[in-house]
């Protein structure tokens, strides 16, 4: 049967990138595309950001590309996050020949726990002068990332992770993510070695090469793989796949890029990378491989959008993209 993925563009460059992935997927695979909606640009003439429409699309088509969303992220993103399932959000970044990357060494991926943490939306103003968070982590949403940490480790013959936690401080809920992603890798015989995140920035920054896989709570996953995009080349760059049981939601880590959108020179190869994400996750190997191959290779070679220093379009990109996929 024909796989169905759903395609929401978004806000901002979403609309620009999310097409040109889009027809990177067409020219590999037979697939059945629906288009949905969601963003500001959907609250404003709907009055909600993310309809019950395109929700219920993404909880049941077999993958969903989203571009992304402005002012309306969170109550776009988080979502559908949920409607297709996901525990988790890997985000890969690495450094790619021929870009003028911070540190050309760096080669990791984040796994990111993503159900809870301090994302879960538990927040209230109490009075005029205080806000709270209540801050929610299970060992059971733990265990499960740990799990699929450790098939993911076995599986790309990595070594072991690290878990990146402060468990100094946050003695019971990032000890007990701590406690229960080891507990999980030592029973599979996986090795790791835990690291506080504070000082795993620092780290990051002078030796990206010392670490591959880094499995973290919610918060620390989405600024510690953003200060990866900076020692790559930016977040251009960076694709992620949040992945459930049975299907997945493929995102660049960008937001809408305000101060470019419009303009038709936004990078679209954290999308195109995300599409081959997707793919890999629908079982399409050889086709994920290949974009992969043709991204790189448009990587090294040029035409290159002007975050990459050059001053081809986004239409020039994914033309170079699709002529290595002939
Ligand atoms: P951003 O990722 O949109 O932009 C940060 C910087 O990176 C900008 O200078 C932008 O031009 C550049 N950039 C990002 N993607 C690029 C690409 N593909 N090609 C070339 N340059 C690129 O983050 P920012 O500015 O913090 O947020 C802008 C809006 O996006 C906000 O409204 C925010 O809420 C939203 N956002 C949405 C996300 C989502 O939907 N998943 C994620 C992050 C931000
Ligand atoms: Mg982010």
């Amino acid at each position: 049967m024909t796989d169905e993925i759903v395609v929401v563009p978004g806000d901002g460059i979403g609309q620009e990138v999310v097409p040109a992935a889009r027809e990177v997927l067409e020219a590999v695979g037979d697939f059945e595309f629906i288009e949905a909606r969601a963003g500001d640009h959907v609250r404003e003439s709907e009055g909600e950001a993310l309809p019950e429409e395109t929700f219920d699309l993404a909880a049941s088509a077999d993958a969903t590309l989203f571009g992304a969303a402005g002012e309306t992220a969170a109550d776009v993103v988080i979502p559908l996050r949920r409607a297709v399932g996901s525990f988790v959000n890997v985000r890969p970044a690495r450094a790619y020949p021929g870009v003028d990357a911070l540190k050309p060494e760096t080669d990791l991926v984040f796994l990111r726990e993503n159900t809870e943490g301090v994302y879960g939306g538990h927040e209230h103003r109490l009075t005029e002068d205080v806000s709270t968070l209540t801050r929610v982590v299970t060992g059971s949403a733990s265990r499960r990332l740990a799990r699929f940490a450790c098939e993911y480790a076995e599986e790309g013959d990595f070594e072991g992770f690290t878990v990146a936690h402060k468990a100094n401080v946050m003695r019971e809920t990032d000890g007990r993510f701590k406690e229960a992603v080891e507990t999980v890798a030592e029973k599979r015989g996986v090795e790791t070695e835990d690291a506080l995140m504070d000082a795993l920035a620092m780290h990051l920054c002078l030796h990206p090469e010392e670490y591959g896989v880094i499995v973290c709570p919610n918060l620390a996953g989405d600024v510690l793989s953003d200060l990866a995009a900076g020692l790559v080349g930016g977040l251009g760059l960076l694709p992620s796949a949040n992945l459930g049981p049975d299907r997945g939601l493929f995102e660049p880590v960008h937001g809408t890029a305000p101060d470019i959108a419009g303009q038709g020179v936004a990078n679209p190869s954290a999308t195109i990378l995300s599409a081959a994400m997707l793919l890999d996750s629908l079982g399409y190997t050889d086709e994920a491989d290949a974009v992969n191959g043709a991204v790189e290779a448009v990587l090294a070679e040029g035409p290159r959008t002007p975050d990459l220093g050059g001053d081809a379009s986004t239409d020039d990109v994914t033309a170079a993209v699709l002529s290595r996929l002939d």
